[in-house]
């Protein structure tokens, strides 16, 4: 994971791109290199609206561009202001199914001087997938979007 880690802060670094370009990167990079992470996608909280909207992702497109806060793992975080790891999607009951595939899921939110302003969302093909290295490194990832936004 420590060198994942190296790999998100060059990719972050990157002066010639966008926030949205490098977290477009960050994206590709961990669904490329992480065997159990299928989909990797970043969703942004509108706390007028209370939705949640579908930023930079890499995977399969997805239906699901905006979710209303409480509605789905997702929605639930955007609430709680809690990482959310699912090991099981079959048992939760207020859960948005994005593909037949999916096994798993863990939503971390993203900090932004305190306010929850969103989150990584990562779908698992692999049954409880996900350890503390994961919950460590998406939190890391988080941290380290924050500086650029
Ligand atoms: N499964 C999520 C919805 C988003 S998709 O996984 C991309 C949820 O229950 O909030």
């Amino acid at each position: 994971m420590e060198n994942h880690k190296s790999q998100i802060r060059d990719i972050l670094a990157q002066t010639t791109k966008t926030a949205d370009q490098k977290m477009q990167e960050v994206c590709q990079y961990l669904q490329q290199q992480i065997p159990h992470y299928d989909w990797v996608g970043y969703y942004f909280a509108n706390h007028e609206h209370r939705t949640l909207h579908l930023g930079p992702f890499a995977g399969d497109p997805t239906d699901h561009t905006v979710i209303p806060f409480g509605k789905g793992i997702c929605g639930q975080v955007a609430l709680s202001n809690q990482n959310f790891v699912v090991p099981d999607v079959k048992a939760q009951d207020n859960y948005i199914a994005c593909s037949l595939h999916v096994k798993a899921e863990i939503v971390v939110p993203l900090f932004k001087n305190g306010v929850n302003i969103g989150q990584i969302d990562i779908d698992s093909h692999t049954p409880d997938p996900f350890t503390d290295a994961d919950v460590d490194l998406l939190e890391f990832v988080n941290e380290r979007v924050a500086e650029i936004l």
